[in-house]
């Protein structure tokens, strides 16, 4: 393989991740220093305390990194690092290391938006893994995380016209609130995940927000329904009535209805962005299915649009569940593409926590 040899650092959000990329695929290193316990007693990120997270560990994840990849800085050619969205102070960490890098061992320094790393995910190959396919032009993406659920169709690389986003929460944020309603443990997506494999009845109806024809995405609707559906069920089972239980608090439902629930509510967001996913896709004739963000890890969300893009005859590439969710290599994967067309950054560089992604137009219907 050739191309640029890219040490990417990506500090946007609760996850210290440093990787080494080689031509924004092959992957030789990838570490991440995930702060999931940390922020499992608050069910939820508290800003400060993610921030002085990635100050703690980003030089050890930079030691495993480089050492896992057997290089040392010199050998790079260029220090990559996500500027946006995300937290302010968790970013501010990241991008303050990685120009110091830059400036330190005369590289050049490459800002990257993360929403794109996330796209760039389904390019990556993993140490050692065989070659396959890249994705092909055009192709309709679903990103969808914790912060962010938006469908976009890319003609070439770097450029997105925009189907549609969410009007109110991400997907992810759904899934987080609705495990806390739930009792489940923090994040709510993986918890829910092995919450709904249990259940047997598959018989919990939520309601799905299809917005008419339009592409956008609303999930508030859900989780008011999600929170009535839980509050119903608990006075049934004689359990008080609180929705801001959390896990290990208070009496829980049994676990044959928590599944239930579960399954219900994973059940109507998959259904929801696998409709318009494919639908986008054959609107465009798309050749690739892209799919990517920590939901993207979903496994139910990952058979549905599997099986329904074979139906159609249409690749789908995904990347592997700890790929979608936040890390290094797939800061290093977008940052080749930026590096390829000149997009250089200066050590002023500075945090933009709202960055959208990259000139998106919207696609005219
Ligand atoms: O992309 P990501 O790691 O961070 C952001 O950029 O936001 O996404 C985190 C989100 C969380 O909301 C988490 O609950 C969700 O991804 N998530 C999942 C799964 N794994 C992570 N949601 C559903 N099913 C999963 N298996
Ligand atoms: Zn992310």
């Amino acid at each position: 393989m050739s191309g640029p040899l890219i040490l990417a650092v990506e500090s946007s959000c609760d996850e210290t991740g440093i990787a080494v990329v080689e031509g924004g695929r092959r992957i030789h290193a990838n570490v991440v220093a995930s702060q999931t316990a940390l922020h499992a007693a608050t069910g939820g990120i508290v800003p400060e305390v993610a921030a002085r997270a990635h100050l703690r560990w980003i030089v050890p994840v930079l030691d495993e990194a480089l050492a896992g990849a057997g290089v040392s800085v010199a050998d790079v050619d260029a220090v990559a690092v996500t500027y946006g969205p995300g937290l302010a102070g968790s970013l501010l960490v990241g991008i303050n290391f990685a120009k110091t890098l830059a400036f330190v061992h005369d590289k050049p320094l490459v800002g990257v938006n993360h929403l794109e790393g996330h796209l760039y995910a389904a390019w990556l190959l993993d140490p050692g893994e065989a070659e396959r396919e890249a994705a092909l032009f055009p192709l309709v993406a679903l990103i969808v995380s914790g912060g962010h659920t938006f469908l976009v169709e890319m003609r070439d690389h770097l450029t997105y016209r925009l189907f549609g986003q969410t009007v109110d929460d991400a997907a992810g944020e759904a899934f987080d609130k609705v495990g806390r309603l739930l009792g489940l443990s923090y994040p709510g997506g993986p918890a829910i995940q092995r919450a709904a494999e249990a259940a047997t009845r598959h018989d919990s109806v939520f309601p799905r927000a299809w917005l008419g024809d339009s592409y956008d995405f609303s999930f508030s609707g859900l989780k008011t329904a999600a929170r009535r559906t839980v509050d119903e069920a608990r006075a049934a089972a004689g359990l008080p009535v609180d929705g801001r239980l959390r896990a290990g608090e208070d009496a829980q439902l049994p676990e044959a209805v928590t599944a239930e629930l579960a399954w219900g509510f994973q059940d109507s967001v998959v259904d929801v962005l696998a409709t318009k996913t494919i639908r986008a896709a054959e609107e465009v004739d798309a050749r690739t299915i892209v799919i990517g963000g920590g939901v993207a890890a979903n496994a139910a969300l990952r058979a549905r649009i599997a099986g329904d893009a074979e139906a159609r005859n249409i690749r789908l590439n995904v990347p592997r569940p700890g790929l979608c969710t936040d890390n290094g290599a797939m800061i290093g994967a977008a940052a080749a593409w930026r590096l390829g067309a000149g997009d250089l950054a200066g050590l002023d560089l500075d945090a933009r926590p709202s960055l959208p992604l990259a000139r998106p137009e919207p696609v005219a219907r």
